[in-house]
């Protein structure tokens, strides 16, 4: 199956947005510490351009979690595939994601991340598909972008872990969709 990519948002807007956001954190955090904990892989592009502009100190630590369930829908279970490296006792950690989708994932990352006695925790993502919410306990404090209910590659996100690199978010048309959309009209 061949699969086209249509922009949704591109290039500037991603990098003024982020620019936005760092300038946001930096001003929440004035005269703290921030210690970014980056949820791989999908995270990492987006981290990376946001420590740039935020202009408090920055630590950085890194988690994999991979969510039982079957087929593309996370059922909230999670598995720590790879842990953080450091202790969260007394830091003002901010989760910083690419994408919330049911929120299944963040809620049961969060209440884990709780329990290690953080002095604030605090949650950003790039994106956010707030119509596909099945949990009302993920609050988001810092978002890039609203989304429709499609799916995006791009700035971290992967279509079967390919597109990641890309610098722009975009849609992902597989002939299959596009047939489908057809039959609806
Ligand atoms: P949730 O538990 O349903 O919120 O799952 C969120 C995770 O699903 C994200 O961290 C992504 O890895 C993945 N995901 C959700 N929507 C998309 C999408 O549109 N493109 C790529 N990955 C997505
Ligand atoms: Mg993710």
């Amino acid at each position: 199956m061949s699969e086209k990519i249509r922009v949704l948002i591109d290039e500037a807007q991603v990098d003024l947005r982020i620019r936005e956001i760092g300038e946001q954190i930096s001003m929440d955090y004035a005269g703290k510490k921030v210690h970014l904990i980056c949820v791989l892989k999908g995270g990492v592009f987006f981290l990376c351009e946001l420590a740039k502009r935020i202009t408090v100190p920055v630590t950085l630590d890194f988690m994999s979690v991979s969510s039982y369930g079957a087929g593309t829908s996370s059922s909230g279970v999670v598995k720590i595939v790879k842990d953080l490296d450091e202790s969260l006792e007394g830091k003002d950690v901010l989760v910083v994601e690419d994408i919330i989708d049911s929120g299944r994932t963040l809620s049961y990352l969060i209440e884990i991340l709780k329990k290690r006695r953080p002095n604030s925790i605090r949650l950003c993502t790039l994106l956010d598909k707030p119509e596909r919410r099945v949990v009302d306990n993920v609050r988001v404090d810092y978002c890039g972008f609203h989304i429709p209910d499609e799916f995006v590659v791009g700035y971290g996100l992967d279509y079967a872990q390919q597109y990641r690199n890309l610098p722009y978010i975009g849609v992902v048309e597989t002939e299959e969709r596009e047939q489908r959309s057809v039959e609806n009209h």
